[in-house]
């Protein structure tokens, strides 16, 4: 089967890598004539683990190419894929003039195409897009109606940064949102090799299935960002509330791990998106608002405390270990740490960062403050340290041979305790020091 994947980023190249590995011909499009050199070099313009070798084994092996021009490989392809960006606008709705420009282009394609071509909306679009915005411009460009003169499906992603192959290749299930039984077949065919449950529904509940996934997992993280400030309170730890909690079947114990909140291109985007919304619709959204609250409160708490322990921020070194969103992966969208950062430094901290990984990015929206290229330096220089992301390496760290480190915050329960001697310590939802 030839396809070809619109839009190199995160869920572009991770949709084209699993298609490759299923064994189909792929042709991967991108406006970006760097990026698409770096990945025919298998150098993948953002970290994340297995990507690089999946790059380098399939351009050896020609199962992938790459075309700059998204009309000459939507011509060449059976099935297109639009992976390209929706990222939020300053009110939060979703920007969509990427996907009008692919769905243009991908339509000019069809005007020609002979047999039957399909086309998969991968990007998150918010519900309706692809039965309004995407199919409008499909059949201008093509003068051809969706479901007859092509095939049609919204698919959405799943996967997460840093296991993103492992997501891809592995789904818990693959939603398939279509009006047209012929599309419907062209992809379960095109996924069965993956053997999760596929699932038929429309364009727009698969649109919806993505944004309400998203938004059940960060109403659970900031439900347990609020149940941690309570069991702080409380004098009890909310990690072992939470054991006790997921325990049951229907609430399972994934996404209950408390900390400084969630961060990524997807949550607080999609969240606010659904938010935006429900404006739109005239219908009042209090569990979302409270959920986006929530994860507003999680930074300014943590530094709060920390402002406790050491009596003032004000001249006070703080370096900040992880500048991620998460560990094992260069991005810093809507990272917990640069709220942490801009709260120390406006309460008169000096502040120092590492990130094993995301130093780079971070530098393009940092304020003030220094870099250190290792752990240990960056903890030399300081008073305080704040964990924000937990990255494996931090868990190694000698405490011990830090004589001037007087506190550490750990936000996302990493450090073991027990190793840290006089060091005051104190980990998000355990009781307050
Ligand atoms: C998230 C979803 O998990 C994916 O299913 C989805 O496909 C993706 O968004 C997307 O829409 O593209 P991702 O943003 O890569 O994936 O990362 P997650 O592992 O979900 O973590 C998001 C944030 O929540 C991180 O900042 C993480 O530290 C935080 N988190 C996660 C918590 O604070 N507690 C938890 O228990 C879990």
């Amino acid at each position: 089967m030839r396809t070809a994947v619109i839009g190199c980023g995160y869920v572009g190249l991770t949709t084209g890598l699993t298609l490759a590995e299923l064994g189909y011909d792929v042709v991967l499009v991108d406006t970006d004539k760097r990026k698409l050199s770096a990945v025919r070099e298998g150098r993948s313009p953002f970290y994340e683990p297995g990507v690089d070798e999946l790059l380098k084994k399939h351009f050896k092996a020609g199962t992938l190419r790459t075309m700059d021009d998204a009309l000459e490989a939507s011509r060449w392809a059976e099935i297109v894929f639009i992976a390209v960006g929706t990222p939020s606008r300053e009110d939060g709705s979703m920007e969509d003039r990427y996907i009008r420009e692919a769905a243009r282009q991908i339509g000019r394609s069809l005007k020609s195409a002979r047999g039957f071509r399909t086309v998969v909306v991968k990007s998150t679009v918010v519900p309706g897009t692809t039965i309004g915005t995407i199919r409008s411009a499909l059949e201008r460009a093509s003068g051809k109606r969706a479901g007859k003169g092509f095939g049609l499906a919204m698919c959405p992603e799943f996967l997460r940064e840093g296991s993103a192959m492992q997501d891809s290749l592995h789904p818990d299930r693959v939603v398939v949102g279509t009006l047209d039984d012929r599309s419907f077949e062209t992809m379960s065919k095109l996924f069965s090799p993956l053997g999760s449950i596929i699932l038929r529904t429309s364009p727009t509940a698969a649109e919806m299935i993505k944004y309400a996934s998203n938004t059940f997992l960060a109403t659970k993280i900031s439900y347990v960002n609020e149940m941690s400030r309570l069991c702080e309170k409380l004098g009890v730890d909310v990690y072992d509330v939470m054991e006790g909690v997921g325990l049951d079947k229907r609430i399972s114990p994934h996404f209950l791990r408390a900390g400084v909140g969630f961060g990524g291109s997807c949550f607080p985007k999609d969240v606010s998106a659904l938010i935006h919304v429900a404006k739109g619709l005239d219908e009042p959204t209090p569990v979302m608002d409270s959920v986006m609250r929530t994860n507003d409160i999680q930074p300014r708490h943590l530094v709060d405390v920390l402002e406790r322990m050491l009596g003032t921020l004000k001249k006070r070194k703080v370096t900040v270990l992880g500048l991620a969103f998460k560990p094992d992966t260069d991005d810093v969208r809507e990272t917990r740490s640069l709220p942490v950062i801009k709260a120390l430094i406006r309460r008169g901290a000096e502040v120092g960062g590492h990130d094993p990984k995301a130093a780079l990015n971070f530098r393009t929206i940092a304020p003030d403050m220094t870099f250190f290229d290792d752990a240990a330096t960056a903890i030399e220089w300081a008073d305080a340290v704040v964990l924000m992301t937990e990255w494996n390496e931090y868990r190694s760290i000698d405490w011990g041979q830090h004589k001037y480190l007087k506190a550490i915050i750990d936000g996302r329960r990493t450090i073991d305790p027990s190793r840290l001697g006089r060091i005051k310590y104190w980990s998000m939802g355990s009781p307050l020091p």
